[in-house]
């Protein structure tokens, strides 16, 4: 069977499908070598190695696939299937509950020691993949995956390409050579712009999978299907009907063992410029004229191209920037940012985020839309809300003088996976009391709990080649294009304000919602 990439869905399971029962077969593909570069690094062990084991326990990694560490350290085949064995053990999901499949999986795994920035060492490389070849039928079709800090995605990409393995001028002619492209894709547009100029003359755009693991979510996913496969919401998605939009991502860790890394990067690199925007285009996107990768991702363009320049230095700032201090965490005391290890005692790093948007199209002028991220906040929570007009109250106007709550409708992204619509009900009794009320929906009531990792289905769909869930070209350097301006201007700004770990951020933040006569609607509990 032909597979047919941007069909987002066609491998989900139909309605009623039993949990855990696959709907595409393991042999819809040609087998190919996925070639992970930085293999024993973090990313290997705790995402992409379970997320392997997981989608082959579930049937669904294409029959025959090949995996081959790369690294600069020396190790054996063995030493490193042991060393992936433990990892599966440690980080799937699942465990390691089967043992006749990793031996099987474990089979087809293999090290290779070699200095992978160079053309000589990718030379040595592509000799042992077309070893491979002939011993395993991949037939020259590579998943290259760059695992690697930013800084070696360049040289590594460009010794891809000189040793004629990239796919505009490869060696022999495969079916198919790809690349993955961890994050951060730059520090801002003119690097993220030379990474893509790197990439484009070594890869074809439609073989380029830039990750953005949220979009690998799939609540991230049910966007699209909550908007676009219901008649309900969309007559009234709109600036006609919407008040304004709220976007968060709370975390409640702290930086851990990252200093060096977010010392360089801060919330709004780190968070905003990826995970939060893609959030924004697709609560915001028109609806795609298909389902096809460039479809969406075209209309996800043209959001963040109408995202205005924010008004820096305004009188109502419309950006808000916070660094957590020690604190309290689920009642254990936890330490600042500043006391973090490999963090400057006098760091200005922004570990928290809280900007307004307007986006001048047809649909949201005059909407105004809220983001937050941070770290160290009170609460584990991603969540986007809608809130809706407020209704014209003539009728329970003298009743109630001041005004009655607007609808709100509650995407929870995750933990607790679910949507949930806010609206006024009558009290029962004799009286005329109104009160808020909640429709809750919960994926797992629903459906089970069935959650697949992120990275499961973005290695699935890299294999497969479908880029519906990565980020191309221009939509990468559009987000920059919209942070790198807040990060200039951050420059020129005195330190962040502390917020106390533990709460929901810098006092700042609320006073920045607070000045359009707004809140932010922080989660329950
Ligand atoms: C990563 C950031 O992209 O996303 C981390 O680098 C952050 O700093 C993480 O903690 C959050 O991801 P998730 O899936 O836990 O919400």
């Amino acid at each position: 069977m032909a597979v047919s990439p941007g069909e987002i869905g066609d491998r989900d399971r139909p309605c009623g499908a039993a949990m855990g029962e696959p709907t595409r077969s393991e042999a819809t593909v040609n087998p190919a070598i996925l070639v992970v570069f930085g293999a024993t690094g973090d990313l290997m062990r705790r995402k992409l190695m379970p997320a392997l084991y997981n989608l082959a326990l579930d049937g669904l990694l294409p029959e025959g696939t090949v995996v081959v560490g790369v690294g600069r350290r020396e190790q054996a085949d063995e030493a490193f299937r042991g060393a992936m064995r433990e990892a599966v053990a440690r980080h799937s999901r699942r465990g390691l509950p089967d043992e006749t499949l990793w031996q099987d999986l474990s089979r087809r795994l293999y090290y290779v020691r070699c200095a992978f920035t160079t053309a000589e060492g990718q030379r040595q490389l592509r000799e042992r993949l077309e070893a491979l070849d002939a011993r395993h039928g991949t037939g020259g079709r590579r998943l290259f995956y760059l695992a690697v800090p930013p800084e070696l995605f360049e040289p590594t990409i460009r010794a891809l390409r000189e040793s004629g393995q990239g796919d505009l001028r490869a060696h022999v002619a495969p079916d198919w050579r790809r690349i993955v492209v961890e994050k951060p894709f730059g520090s801002d547009l003119a690097s993220a712009c030379r990474l893509n100029d790197e990439l484009s003359r070594t890869f074809r755009e439609r073989h380029v999978f830039r990750i953005d693991h949220y979009l690998g979510k799939f609540t991230v996913q049910n966007l699209l299907v909550f908007r676009f496969a219901n008649t309900l919401w969309e007559p009234v998605w709109n600036r006609s009907h919407i008040d304004h939009v709220q976007i968060t991502v709370a975390e409640q860790i702290g930086v851990e063992d990252r200093g060096e890394y977010y010392e360089q990067t801060g919330a709004l690199r780190d968070m905003v410029q990826n995970h939060l925007l893609q959030l924004l285009c697709l609560t915001a996107m028109e609806p795609p004229a298909t389902l096809d990768a460039d479809a969406i991702r075209d209309e996800k363009v043209k959001v963040l191209r109408a995202v205005q320049p924010i008004p820096t230095g305004a009188v109502a700032p419309a950006v808000v920037r916070g660094q957590y201090g020690p604190g309290q965490v689920d009642g254990e005391p936890v330490p600042g940012y500043r006391q973090e290890p490999e963090v400057a005692p006098d760091s200005t790093v922004e570990t928290y985020v809280a900007l307004k948007l307007a986006i001048e199209n047809w649909r949201w002028a005059g909407v105004p839309f809220y983001l937050r991220t941070g770290k160290r906040l009170a609460k584990r929570v991603t969540q986007i809300v809608i809130e809706f007009q407020q209704p014209p109250s003539v009728l329970f106007r003298k009743l109630f003088p001041q005004s009655i709550q607007s609808n709100t409708l509650v995407i929870e992204v995750q933990p607790d996976e679910g949507i949930s619509l806010e609206f006024n009900a009558k009290v029962p009794g004799t009286l005329t009391r109104i009160r808020t009320v909640e429709m809750d929906f919960n994926f797992d009531e629903s459906f089970g709990s069935y959650s697949p990792e992120a990275y499961e289905r973005l290695l699935l769909d890299a294999l497969l080649g479908d880029a519906t869930l990565f980020t191309r070209r221009d939509e990468v350097e559009a987000a920059w294009s919209i942070v790198d301006p807040i990060r200039q201007w951050f420059d020129r700004l005195p330190p962040p304000e502390l917020y106390p770990a533990g709460t929901w951020g810098p006092a700042a933040a609320d006073r920045l919602i607070a000045q359009d006569g707004r809140y932010w609607r922080n989660p329950k509990g």
